[in-house]
């Protein structure tokens, strides 16, 4: 090939300002890198605020009565606001009773109809909202058809580690025939 037709290579400047550029480009998303990491630390608690609570340890198996009486407990959990973690306090309670089946079950006590707290009686055996008097059988249905809730109480998942009794705590919508997540 004679000397005419090869191509000529680029000039000492382009060359150099090409790799200026590259470690330009380079540098910037190195330098990028640490401040998303950053961010997304600064700004996780925001995501992570209103999330669901999940399995809380609520009290031993021993605790609750052999025969099948509810008892109430209080959830307890920390609190996060938008960038501090507080120590445990109550955010709900929820009724345990052993079951028929060696199993136990949970009842949030927020009554569905409109948000009151239901109580239990020991005389009749079975829930009652003193708001606007409905009632409920001692596993959460709905007793008297009058009853203005418009569902069961709401039940809880549990799960009964060891001797220990884990719920999975929630609060549903009032006022809804479905249990819709709050
Ligand atoms: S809030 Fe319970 S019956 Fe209305």
């Amino acid at each position: 090939m004679s000397d005419e037709l090869k191509p000529n290579p680029p000039a000492p400047e382009r060359r150099s300002f090409l790799k200026e550029a590259l470690i330009m480009a380079i540098g910037g998303v190195a330098a990028l890198v640490p401040v998303c990491a950053g961010l997304a630390v600064l700004l996780d608690p925001l995501r992570r605020k209103g999330g669901a609570v999940n399995n809380i340890r609520v009290t031993s198996l021993e605790a609750l009565p052999k025969d099948g009486t509810p008892r109430k407990f209080p959830i307890l959990a920390g609190r996060t606001d938008a960038w501090n973690r507080y120590p445990d306090a109550p955010i709900g309670a929820v009724y345990l009773r052993r079951t028929a089946d060696g199993k136990v079950q949970a009842l949030n006590v927020v009554c569905p109809h409109a948000g009151c707290f239901v109580d239990f009686r020991e005389n009749t055996k079975s829930f009652f909202c003193p708001c606007h008097n409905s009632s409920f059988s001692v596993d959460g249905r709905i007793e008297d058809p009058k009853s203005p809730s418009p569902r069961a109480m709401d039940e809880l998942q549990v799960e009964v580690k060891g001797a220990e009794v884990w719920v999975r705590f929630q609060n549903f919508r009032t006022g809804h025939a479905q249990k819709i997540p709050a």
